[in-house]
C-alpha cells in the first residue's frame, strides 16, 4: 500500500479488532515473526507512553549511552511490529520485514490478538496508562497522526473510544487481557501513573525484572535524558522525523509544555456529564477484575 493510500482510511478489522488496513496487511509476516527467549517486546495501548518506555529501555540496553541512543528515530530503534507502511516513516527505505535488533530490544506492539500468534517466549513489559488521560491523548494524536480516520468532534470520539471503536479496539480488552496474562507469562505490568509519580524506582523494577546491573550514575543519565523535557527536544525521540504526510507536525511539535506529558489533562476537557458517564462505563467494564487505575497523579 502507498503512503497517500494510507491517509485519512477507514479501518478495517483484524480478529474483530479495529486496524489500519496497511498494519492488517502486514499482518502474516508479524504472524510468522519468532521470537527469542531474551528478546524484550514493549506493549501498550496506544497513548500510553510507548514511547517513554522505548527511550528508556534503549538507554537501558545501551547501559546509559546517550550517543548511542541518537543514533536514529525511536521508531526505527524500537520498532513496531505491526507497523508496515511502503517506506519507512521519514521516508527512507522500508524496514521491513523485521530483523531483530543486536541489542535483543525487539519492539513494540499495540496489539491484543491472541498472544500465540507472535510469541515466541520474550519478556514483556507492558504499560498501561489510565483511560481518561489515554482518550484525549488519543484524540489529539488522531488530529496529527494522518493514517488515523478523522477523529470528529471530542465527543463523538470519547464515544467512539468508550464503544472500543478505535484503532487497537476496547482499552478494557487490552489491559485487562494484558493483566491476566502476568500471571502465566515473564511480563511486568508497569503503570505511567507510577512511572510520573516515582520514574527513578520504576526504572529499577525494569532491572530487576531484567536481571540487569548498571554502573553507578547510569540510572541517574537515563532517568535525565527520558524526562519529558529532554525527549521534547532530541529529534531522535520526539517524531519531528516523521514525514508531514504522515504527522501534521504544527499541531504536535513543539509540543506545548502546558499540556503534553502530564497526568490528569483529562480534566481540562471531559465535562461533568461525560465524567458521570464515562465512571459508570468503566465501573461496569472493570467489574470483576482487581487492576485498577489512578485517574490522575
Ligand atoms: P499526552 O498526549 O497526554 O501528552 P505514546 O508514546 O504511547 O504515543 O504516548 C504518548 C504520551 O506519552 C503523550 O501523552 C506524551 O506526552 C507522553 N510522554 C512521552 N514522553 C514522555 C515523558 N518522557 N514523560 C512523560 N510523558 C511522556
Amino acid at each position: 500500500m502507498e503512503q497517500k493510500d494510507a491517509i485519512r482510511q477507514e479501518l478495517g478489522s483484524l480478529h474483530g479488532i479495529p486496524l489500519f488496513k496497511s498494519f492488517i496487511e502486514g499482518w502474516p509476516q508479524v504472524k510468522a515473526f519468532k521470537a527469542r527467549p531474551d528478546d524484550l517486546l514493549i506493549s501498550t495501548y496506544p497513548k500510553s507512553c510507548t514511547t517513554w518506555l522505548s527511550e528508556i529501555m534503549d538507554m537501558i540496553y545501551h547501559d546509559g549511552n546517550v550517543e548511542k541512543c541518537r543514533r536514529d528515530a525511536i521508531y526505527n530503534r524500537v520498532p513496531f511490529l505491526e507497523m508496515k507502511v511502503s517506506k519507512g516513516l521519514s521516508g527512507e527505505l522500508p524496514q521491513w520485514p523485521l530483523s531483530l535488533s543486536p541489542s535483543g530490544l525487539v519492539g513494540r506492539r499495540h496489539h491484543s490478538v491472541p498472544l500465540k500468534h507472535i510469541l515466541g517466549s520474550p519478556q514483556i513489559v507492558y504499560m498501561a496508562r489510565n483511560p481518561k488521560d489515554v482518550v484525549i491523548s488519543y484524540y489529539f494524536f488522531h488530529q496529527m497522526a494522518m493514517i488515523h480516520p478523522d477523529p470528529g468532534t471530542k465527543a463523538e470520539f470519547l464515544e467512539n473510544f468508550m464503544a472500543g471503536k478505535v484503532a487497537y479496539g476496547s482499552w478494557y480488552d487490552h489491559v485487562r487481557e494484558w493483566w491476566e496474562k502476568r500471571q502465566e507469562k515473564k511480563i511486568l505490568y508497569l503503570f505511567y501513573e507510577d512511572m510520573k509519580k516515582d520514574p527513578r524506582r520504576e526504572v529499577q523494577k525494569i532491572l530487576q525484572f531484567l536481571g540487569k546491573e548498571l554502573a553507578e550514575g547510569t540510572v541517574e543519565r537515563i532517568l535525565h535524558h527520558t524526562s519529558f523535557q529532554e525527549m521534547k527536544k532530541n529529534p531522535a525521540a520526539n517524531y519531528e522525523t516523521m514525514l508531514p504526510t504522515l504527522m501534521d507536525h504544527s499541531l504536535s511539535l513543539p509540543l506545548p509544555p502546558e499540556r503534553w506529558g502530564i497526568s490528569g489533562d483529562w480534566k481540562n476537557h471531559f465535562t461533568v456529564a461525560q465524567n458521570e458517564r464515562f465512571n459508570q462505563h468503566y465501573q461496569e467494564h472493570m467489574a470483576g477484575s482487581d487492576l485498577h487505575f489512578q485517574m490522575e497523579v
